[in-house]
């Protein structure tokens, strides 16, 4: 943050940036407590229109900066003291779905809120945003919001078979190393329940059960599930990867967090997948499954069938 007074602007307005939702593929809850990760960014985006305005609106409303919290810490994070901005964000991500909606908003926003006073570099816009998805959401790690600003495959925590290191994100309590895992080019299938909740309830209840005495083995099956399930990805091993996702999907089951119609979306799935899992922070929201080669198309039809909005999600 600075006080220091607004530059000219770098880029004539309007500035705009855009950025993808995300769909965890292995070690969501797990990664808050250091544990791996690897989260696939999606080809759907968020794109925030930014315009000098002498009252600070995000899609005409003027109460926003009080009603909603990402907005509000993103133009603080900015520091565009004495600056305010009309904001435009347009979305094809749906919200409270676990597919990273809030991070994609507060990445794009973040991203056109700095390109005004000439731009950040990646690592600098991944802390911010995670710093803005923090105060705005009071729990959770950076992999949305990593994701979110790097694209494509990227795990957290997973140590040099993680991948290249792309960065550190810190926290008072905790830091994250954020690494670039290959793209084995895979087409993955996404399904929305309908059923949206909240990534802040879940975590705070996982959490509660981690704190149970078997607590520390069941987090360290998450990390061990995670860590083959990195490595499966990037050897381009389509079965591993699906009899890993479905494994995680059991360790999800157990730490609370699928739901009935959660799992009649994977039994659905089920004869036309690899593997499949709830994807994000569950008790609602999407599952992500790999479809057998071929199978796309079947896979997306019997997931509509069962009633959820199912789309197919490649790398962005
Ligand atoms: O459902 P989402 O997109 O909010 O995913 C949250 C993933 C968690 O691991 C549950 C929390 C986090 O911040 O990592």
């Amino acid at each position: 943050m600075s006080d220091e007074p607004d530059p000219v602007p770098a880029r004539p307005f309007p500035t705009s940036a855009r950025a993808p939702g995300k769909c965890i593929l292995f070690g969501e809850h797990a990664v808050v407590r250091g544990a791996p990760e690897l989260v696939l960014a999606i080809d759907l985006h968020t794109q925030a229109f930014v315009v000098p305005s002498a009252q600070a609106r995000l899609n005409a409303e003027p109460s926003a900066l009080e009603e909603n919290p990402y907005f509000r810490e993103a133009i603080a994070a900015a520091g565009s003291a004495g600056a305010t901005f009309a904001v435009r964000a347009v979305s094809r991500i749906p919200r409270a779905a676990g597919l990273g909606s809030s991070a994609a908003f507060v990445a794009a926003l973040s991203a056109a809120l700095a390109a005004v006073r000439g731009g950040l570099d990646r690592a600098a816009l991944a802390q911010r945003c995670f710093s803005v998805e923090r105060a705005a959401q009071g729990v959770g790690s950076p992999g949305d919001t990593s994701a979110s600003v790097a694209g494509g495959y990227v795990t957290l925590n997973a140590g040099a078979s993680g991948g290249e290191l792309l960065w550190t994100v810190r926290a008072p309590e905790a830091s994250w190393e954020v690494r670039r895992a290959p793209d084995p080019g895979w087409a993955w299938v996404v399904a929305y329940s309908g059923l949206p909740r909240s990534t802040a309830e879940a975590v705070r209840a996982v959490s509660a059960r981690l704190d149970r005495p078997d607590g520390p083995k069941v987090l360290a099956e998450f990390a061990s599930v995670a860590r083959a399930g990195i490595a499966a990805v990037t050897e381009g091993d389509r079965k591993e990867t699906g009899r890993l996702l479905g494994r995680n999907q059991e360790l999800l089951r157990e730490v609370g967090v699928s739901h009935p119609r959660l799992e009649a979306l994977l039994e659905a799935a089920a004869p036309v997948v690899e593997g499949a899992k709830v994807t994000g922070a569950g008790r609602g929201g999407s599952i992500v499954a790999l479809p057998v080669a071929g199978r796309e198309v079947e896979l997306v039809r019997r997931l509509a069938r069962a009633g959820a909005v199912p789309f197919p999600a490649n790398s962005a």
